[in-house]
């Protein structure tokens, strides 16, 4: 999915939101972030989390935030225009720009299921980590991933539609074999399940179902269903029988000595 235009601007909404807010909030606690140290965040988004981080590690540390869309490198400069520690870089993560074994901790949320190639973003992440490091990655069970109240032939449809939009719909059952495979160890995961039953400007739900309709027309949808998809759900939050669940997973690991 390109990050770009209102998807992009729509993601960094959600990211500022309460669920989003949340995500980082479990990551931040997972890695135990101190003073002093180089954390890289992978799929940095407009760089809430980077932000976050740069706060933590102080002037002795280093954030650095690397995203593949030159729009949300852009807003995450923005937003960290003040912090000096903080170097957001547009790059890929299947060939990150780092020496061997640079960072004491490692970060990704919700980017690993777009990438095609998981397993070498995963490899690369190995090999900038330095042994006995931790790696905090997010990614959601998109299987389960479903808004409720529309009429069900066209929400089935938008859901099927939307399948499109990553690589991977169900990495958190793949990632640990994954992660073994490219030298991590102590493997540990985590659902951080949540569910909406509403819509409004602080809630995933509301950006999410934007988001959607957006990248659905064009697809087997047109204006008029995207459209007509996202009045059912006014209609359903408006008689109180809305709802939208999710199922991110936190999944830690431990970067081995090999
Ligand atoms: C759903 S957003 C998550 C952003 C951020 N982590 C957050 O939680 O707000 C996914 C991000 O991954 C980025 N991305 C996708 N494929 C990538 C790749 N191969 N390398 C680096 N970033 C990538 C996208 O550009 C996008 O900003």
């Amino acid at each position: 999915m390109d990050f770009g235009g209102d998807i992009g601007l729509w993601q960094r909404k959600i990211a500022e939101g309460l669920e989003g807010t949340s995500r980082r909030l479990a990551v931040f606690e997972a890695l135990a972030i101190s003073s002093g140290q180089a954390v890289l965040d992978l799929g940095c988004g407009g760089g809430h989390l980077v932000r976050d981080i740069a706060l933590a590690v102080g002037d002795s540390g280093r954030v650095v935030g690397l995203d593949a869309s030159k729009e949300q490198i852009t807003a995450a400069r923005s937003l960290c225009a003040d912090i000096t520690v903080a170097e957001l870089i547009e790059g890929d993560s299947t060939n990150l720009p780092f020496e061997n074994a640079s960072f004491d901790c490692l970060a990704s949320i919700q980017m690993l299921e777009y990438v095609p190639d998981v397993d070498a973003a995963i490899s690369e992440a190995r090999r900038v980590l330095k042994p006995g490091s931790k790696a905090a990655l997010i990614s959601v069970l998109w299987d389960h991933w479903r808004f409720h109240g529309a009429e069900p032939e066209l929400n089935d449809k938008m859901h099927e539609v939307f399948r499109e939009h990553c690589f991977h719909q169900m990495l958190p059952m793949e990632i640990p074999t994954k992660l073994k495979l490219a030298g991590f160890d102590g493997i540990v995961q985590k659902p951080i399940a949540f569910m909406n039953n509403t819509m409004h400007e602080n809630a995933f739900s509301l950006w999410a179902a934007k988001l959607v309709a957006a990248f659905a027309v064009g697809k087997s949808v047109d204006e008029k269903e995207a459209a007509l998809w996202l009045d059912q759900l006014e209609t359903a939050d408006t008689e109180g029988r809305f709802g939208f669940v999710s199922v991110p997973v936190l999944t830690t690991a431990i970067a081995t000595s090999r």
